[in-house]
Formats: structure tokens, C-alpha cells, sequence
């Protein structure tokens, strides 16, 4: 699939300092759900221990300290968080950080877990609560995304990409050609 987006998992340690994991493989399962595709990693410890997570969404701003929690295992790196300068704030909707750096993150359940297997499994999670920083948005209260910086996942090129402006309003621009 191409884009792929560039998501956050954070979790709690078994000693309960904060995690992250980056995320790539993962969507929109239902209008109230997403799935990611979990290999076996400390993250996927901890969601075994309590199955709730945050999901913030990668920006220019935190991209190299986003790659970097995808390519180091807190197995390896126990001030694995202190080291992307991260803001862990504990959520109040779900045992897990908040990385207060992230301009949207969405506190998420995990309901299912599929095939699941000690190389991993595929969560379909429900989303409990979304918070978007006050600075991010729209005069009307909703997020405002296109100020976010967000990035996305090339499969291809293996490369961060932006997201983009805006070109045209869905379901609607087609009606043109009605
Ligand atoms: C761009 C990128 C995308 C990734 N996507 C996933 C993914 O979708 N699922 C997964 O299990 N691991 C994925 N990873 C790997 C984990 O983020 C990585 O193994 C991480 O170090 C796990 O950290 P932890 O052991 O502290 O939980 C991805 C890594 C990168 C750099």
C-alpha cells in the first residue's frame, strides 16, 4: 500500500517508564477501529500485559526521533525514550504515555487480536479518545491537518515523505462530471 502512515505506539514498560515503537504496517479497520500489524517486540510485551496504547502521527519535527524508536528496541536501550527528547505525559484515558510533541495522537483498546502467534499478531483496536494540540485547530474546532507537518511511509523508496496541501474536496469535485 502506498502511502503508508508513519504511527506512534506508546506503551509502558514492565517497569513502568514510558515506550514507543514506530508503525507503518497499520489503517482504518472500522469507523471507530484501526489494525496494525505487530511484530514481536517490547512494545508488543507490554500491550500483552495491558492491551491499551496511544497512536500519535509522525511530523517533520519528530521524524529522526521517530525513525529512531523504529530501528532501537527498549530490549536494548532502556533510556530508549529519554533519547528522542521526548514529553511523556501519562494518558487519562488509557494506561500509556502521551508524547506531547505530536500535534494529534488518538488513545486507543485493543478488542481483537488476530493470529496470533510469539512472531506477533494483528491488533484491531478501538479508539477511545483523540486529542489534537490547541495550536492545530481550525477557527471551528476541528483538526487542523494541513498545519501538522505529518509524514507518511514510502514502501518503494523506503523514505519519509510530507504529506502534501490540499487539491480538491472529496465527493464532491467528481460532480462535475455527473
Ligand atoms: C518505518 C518503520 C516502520 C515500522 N513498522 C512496523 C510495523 O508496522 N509493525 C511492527 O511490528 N514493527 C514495525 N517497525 C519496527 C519497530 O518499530 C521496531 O522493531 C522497534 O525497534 C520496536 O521497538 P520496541 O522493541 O522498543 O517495542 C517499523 C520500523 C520502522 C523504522
Amino acid at each position: 500500500m502506498l502511502p503508508q502512515p508513519v504511527l506512534i505506539i506508546g506503551t509502558y514498560n514492565a517497569d513502568g517508564t514510558p515506550n514507543a515503537m514506530n508503525a507503518a504496517w497499520g489503517g482504518q479497520w472500522d469507523a471507530r477501529e484501526i489494525v496494525i500489524s505487530m511484530g514481536a517486540h517490547a512494545t508488543t510485551d507490554n500491550l500483552n500485559a495491558c492491551g491499551e496504547f496511544t497512536l500519535a502521527f509522525a511530523t517533520q519535527e519528530t521524524m529522526v526521533a521517530s525513525d529512531f524508536v523504529g530501528i532501537v528496541s527498549a530490549k536494548n536501550c532502556p533510556n530508549k525514550i529519554q533519547k528522542t527528547g521526548w514529553t511523556a505525559i501519562k494518558s487519562d484515558n488509557v494506561h500509556a504515555p502521551v508524547f506531547a510533541d505530536f500535534p494529534l495522537t488518538m488513545e486507543c483498546r485493543i478488542i481483537r487480536k488476530i493470529d496470533e502467534s510469539p512472531e506477533g499478531y494483528y491488533i484491531v483496536a478501538e479508539i477511545v479518545n483523540i486529542l489534537v494540540d490547541e495550536n492545530y485547530l481550525t477557527p471551528d474546532g476541528q483538526p487542523d491537518v494541513d498545519q501538522m507537518h505529518l509524514i507518511t511511509y514510502n514502501p518503494i523508496s523506503h523514505t519519509y515523505m510530507s504529506l502534501g496541501y490540499p487539491l480538491a474536496q472529496a465527493f464532491s469535485i467528481g460532480k462535475q462530471l455527473k
